[in-house]
């Protein structure tokens, strides 16, 4: 089938599988004592072995860049710092009661929002905070998102000396029209400066964020800009598909959708971007990820230990991920939680020391096995399910499924597995729908999600 007909075909709504149950298909909502009685397992067996994950969730942000898809507060009152920082140390205190033994960390990201909204002072505080109730494990990863026009020299050699030694940027695009569009003015030379002082004060692995499909996208700016990412060489790079929802994000009503490049042309702006990386030496990894071969990334992917979660690709994984902060969400492996997504009502409810989270999912047994086969498509290309084959009904119905795909061309199937093609790649969250029990027994709630492509 030619490419603009399997276009219109897959670009369905569909998730992105940061998690299996994906977040609006919970229907097991753990109680308050369930949950912590999950964390209290998952932390038990897993601590001394392979750490604990932490993700801290910094929503403020100075303007809003209109495209943004994330939880985010805007505010330029920055005396809201001191106040966010001690309602995060307070939930993190209630994980500390429920641990019989000091945390040892493995990975913590400071994501947002825009953590370097925060001052250095700011941020040390809360670092330092957390560190001095926790052990560091020796390979332990520390991250940060860093925005070019806020990002200090002091921000970086403060977080570097705290242990961070990665950096993930958010560039987005270079054209100047798109970045008027969009309200987030950044020109080149703000995000080589941060490059080039990262470089200087000893990051190890630097990220950059980019979209395609933005308002006003054109291939050639997209071409401008990879050229321009190039000269800069980041270690590894995001490569987003633009995520339109309007119907919860208001912001993305700034522009109109007659502004975004159509079906066709936002996949071009994909295959454009991905075979210039790929001739700049970057490895694709999973969906919308390059790494140069030097990357953690890529080793991760070589050898089989990549993992993704709610912070996107990584290359250790631990069972148990703490999410701290508004909207956050955490994996115990046995369940998932997400806190309030309000400031006001996240902070009433670390102020009644409770937990502050308002949904979430106990995962069943069949829930772990199709998360399973979701992780390995989306960091491999392939799974294979020979031993739970007769288990139970949802493999036989995945099967039919994927038989249409492979029709297309887009992946082989084999007996008891199935391994996705290069002309599948772009397809990848279609394939992992048809391993997906919750969505296909809940098509309802399939509308609230974007696009696949
Ligand atoms: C949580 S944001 C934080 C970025 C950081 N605050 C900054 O502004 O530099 C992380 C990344 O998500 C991506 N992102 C945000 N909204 C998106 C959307 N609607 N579609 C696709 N990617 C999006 C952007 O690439 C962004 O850099």
């Amino acid at each position: 089938m030619p490419v603009k007909n399997l276009f219109s075909k897959y670009n369905i709504p569909g998730p992105r599988y940061t998690s299996y149950p994906t977040v609006p298909f919970w229907t097991e909502p753990p109680s308050k004592s369930e949950w912590e009685n999950e964390v209290k397992f998952t932390f038990q067996k897993t601590n001394s072995k392979e750490g604990i994950s932490i993700y801290i969730h910094l929503p403020f942000c100075e303007s809003l860049c209109t495209y943004c898809g994330c939880n985010t507060r805007i505010t330029v009152n920055h005396a809201v710092e001191k106040m966010y920082i001690n309602a995060v140390l307070k939930e993190w205190a209630l994980y500390l009661e429920l641990f019989e033994e000091k945390p040892r960390i493995k990975e913590l990201h400071l994501g947002g929002g825009t953590p370097t909204f925060f001052s250095p002072e700011n941020l040390q505080m809360l670092i330092h905070s957390i560190l001095s109730s926790a052990t560091r494990c020796p390979e332990s990863e520390f991250s940060f998102e860093a925005h070019p026009n806020n990002t200090t020299e002091e921000h970086l050699k403060t977080l570097y000396a705290l242990g961070f030694k990665r950096i993930s940027i958010g560039v987005q695009d270079f054209d100047p029209v798109v970045q008027e569009i969009v309200n987030r003015v950044q020109p080149f030379e703000h995000v080589k400066r941060l490059t080039d002082w990262s470089r200087k004060i000893g990051f190890t692995s630097i990220n950059f964020d980019l979209i395609y499909g933005l308002p006003k996208q054109t291939k050639a700016g997209i071409i401008t800009t990879i050229e321009k990412v190039s000269t800069l060489l980041p270690d590894r790079i995001a490569f987003y598909s633009y995520a339109h929802i309007p119907w919860i994000k208001p912001g993305q009503r700034k522009f109109t959708e007659a502004d975004l490049p159509a079906n066709e042309e936002k996949l071009e702006l994909y295959e454009t971007g991905r075979q210039m990386l790929a001739l700049k030496g970057y490895e694709e990894i999973g969906m919308d990820h390059f790494a140069l071969p030097t990357d953690s990334l890529y080793h991760a992917k070589i050898e089989k230990h990549l993992h993704r979660n709610f912070m996107g690709y990584n290359s250790h994984s631990t069972r148990l991920l703490i999410g701290l902060g508004v909207s956050s969400i955490s994996d115990s492996w046995t369940a998932f939680i997400q806190n309030e997504k309000k400031v006001e009502d996240y902070y009433k409810r670390v102020d009644e020391n409770t937990l502050p989270f308002f949904k979430g999912h106990l995962l069943s047994k069949e829930d772990t096995i199709l998360r399973k086969h979701i992780l390995n498509i989306m960091c491999y290309g392939y799974t294979s399910w020979e031993q739970e084959h007769e288990q139970f009904e949802t493999l036989e119905r995945t099967v039919q499924e994927l038989k249409e795909f492979e029709k297309d061309g887009l992946l082989r199937t084999e007996k008891y597995g199935v391994q996705i093609l290069q002309n599948g790649l772009p397809f990848i969250r279609n394939i992992c729908m048809a391993f997906d029990a919750r969505m296909r027994n809940n098509e309802s709630n399939k509308v609230r999600l974007s696009q696949t492509i």
